[in-house]
């Protein structure tokens, strides 16, 4: 059993204090509402090479290109910051979820007994911005990058559904998803996209008790076929992408390692260094959006196979 926990306490103490201060997200509950985008980081980063030099950011290009090619089977493991640029907020990055918000209070079964009012307002909330969102040429890059190897898994952590939205098909929602609602006795599941809801909290229309959103809290164990179908991809792959993932959430930070361990290439994509950068076998910094749609444009349509449809 694969329990969802954080490797490692980043809150740093400030943080800690401006989120016991409870900033009031129901004044926020606008969707769209700028502050929820990812405040400077379209000036901070650097696009297409960070801190790294012109020279050395083309050769980790042109290596990240040799990989693609030769690829057969590609995992890709996406986080928050792969729907950063469809005005999506991440979670410990600039503006990001839990530098705003205890995850403690909102996103543990124990909170949700305790206030399920609250929590459902948030996770209402979230559902709006969602709404309001479209894919990104990142989401679509990873359309067309499935579409051109022979074996395509894509693992996602985001509970948003852009992957699908976009037109991803092998995708394995790890954490689960924001549109699915889930009765607490009874089997009653259900997608409902319905953004605001008509009802906080909603209730479940067979057992007339409480719903909860259809996504894995910290502290409860990841669905156990995706999981086991997550942890099957890495381990077989020989090329795994890890995009827009501070990689410290458990177990799912932990594929990097299975991948490696099994003898796969990692390569990382993303806007800032994380806990893996120095680990895996390239970190190409920048936009998600901006390095998978550039190093596609020179992968050769005809990838030796057949292009699937
Ligand atoms: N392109 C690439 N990377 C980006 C971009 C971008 N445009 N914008 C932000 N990032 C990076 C950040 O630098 C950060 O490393 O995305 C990462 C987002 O990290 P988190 O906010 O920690 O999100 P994630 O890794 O998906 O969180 C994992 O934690 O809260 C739980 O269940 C929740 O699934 C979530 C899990």
């Amino acid at each position: 059993m694969a329990t969802h926990y954080l490797k490692e306490r980043t809150l740093h103490p400030v943080y800690e204090l401006a989120a016991d201060l409870m900033i009031d997200f129901r004044s926020l509950s606008r969707p769209g509402d700028v502050s929820h985008r990812l405040p400077g980081a379209s000036t901070k980063i650097q696009p297409l090479y960070g801190s790294t030099t012109l020279p050395a950011y083309h050769r980790d290009m042109e290596q990240a290109l040799t990989w693609l090619r030769e690829a057969q089977s590609i995992c890709v493991l996406t986080g928050a910051g792969v729907s950063a640029e469809s005005g999506i907020p991440t979670f410990r990055g600039e503006g990001g979820l839990w530098r705003r918000f205890r995850a403690e209070d909102l996103a543990t079964p124990e909170a949700f007994a305790t206030d399920p009012k609250i929590s459902w307002e948030w996770y209402d909330w979230r559902r709006q911005v969602i709404a309001k969102a479209q894919p990104n040429p990142g989401h679509l890059a990873l359309v067309e990058l499935e579409r051109r190897v022979p074996t395509f898994t894509l693992v996602t952590q985001n509970v948003d559904g852009l992957h699908h939205r976009a037109g991803s098909r092998n995708v394995i929602p790890v954490h689960g998803d924001i549109w699915t609602v889930r009765c607490l006795e009874c089997a009653y599941s259900h997608k409902d996209e319905r953004a605001p809801l008509p009802e906080i909290p909603p209730r479940c229309p067979a057992a007339a008790v409480l719903l909860r959103p259809g996504v894995v809290w910290f502290g409860e164990s990841l669905p156990v076929e995706p999981w086991r179908a997550a942890e099957a991809a890495a381990g077989k792959c020989d090329l795994l992408l890890v995009a827009g993932t501070s990689a410290v959430v458990m177990p799912v930070g932990g594929l990097v390692g299975k991948a490696r361990h099994a003898g796969a290439r990692v390569i990382e994509i993303n806007a800032d260094q994380t806990r893996i950068s120095n680990t895996v076998d390239l970190s190409l910094r920048g936009p998600f959006g901006d390095i998978l749609p550039q190093l596609l444009s020179a992968v050769p349509i005809q990838h030796a196979q057949e292009i699937k449809d």
